[in-house]
């Protein structure tokens, strides 16, 4: 598969008919909300497991030294915490671009925090994407992570900015907050 996802997911889901979509965000897409919604509530997806195991050529690394970003990986019974937005259809022109290196769209079931549902979107990158670097000891993703910086900024803030946002949504996502504790204890982090 290309690194360039855009054309795929333009093509993936036939908005016809809606004038509005929820997204659920479960990285960046938490705290860096760059396009306009309607509304956003916390939400969460059940079988989905945040790991940082995606490449970023585009945004915290580049093609050379890529950045590690967070992705979904299945896992039988986990709960996902992240922040649900209702956009409006148009909105995916510019989430495909942000989200195009190797993210792919997915349908989801998502909880709301007062227990509604909702069927949304949600990008996926998963291990058959070029840009996909896989599992790591959280110690040598943090390693990874101090190191890398692209034309988004560094690494380390997409990773500590999302720390605080969870620890914000009130969850308690052992991998991210493990990532996190190794960087603080490395030089100049
Ligand atoms: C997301 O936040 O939902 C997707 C991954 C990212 O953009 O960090």
């Amino acid at each position: 598969m290309s690194h360039d996802t855009t054309e795929t997911n333009r093509h993936r889901h036939d908005f016809s008919g809606h004038d509005n979509v929820w997204l659920f965000g479960y990285g960046s897409l938490i705290y860096k909300a760059d396009f306009p919604y309607i509304e956003r509530r916390p939400a969460r997806i059940r079988g989905w497991a945040r790991r940082f195991w995606q490449g970023s050529h585009d945004h915290r690394g580049t093609p050379d030294a890529p950045g590690r970003v967070a992705t979904l990986v299945p896992e039988t019974g986990n709960v996902c915490a992240g922040m649900a937005y209702r956009i409006r259809p148009d909105v995916f022109t510019h989430l495909d671009v942000r989200e195009k290196n190797g993210y792919l769209r997915f349908t989801t079931e998502m909880t709301f925090d007062d227990g509604d549902h909702a069927e949304g979107l949600v990008y996926i990158a998963s291990d058959d994407n070029a840009a996909y670097l896989g599992p790591a000891s959280e110690a040598d993703i943090a390693r990874h992570i101090a190191q890398a910086q692209g034309p988004s900024g560094s690494n380390r803030d997409y990773l500590l900015r999302l720390a605080d946002a969870l620890r914000e949504l009130g969850d308690d996502d052992t991998h991210v907050f493990a990532i996190e504790r190794h960087l603080r204890t490395l030089p100049g982090t």
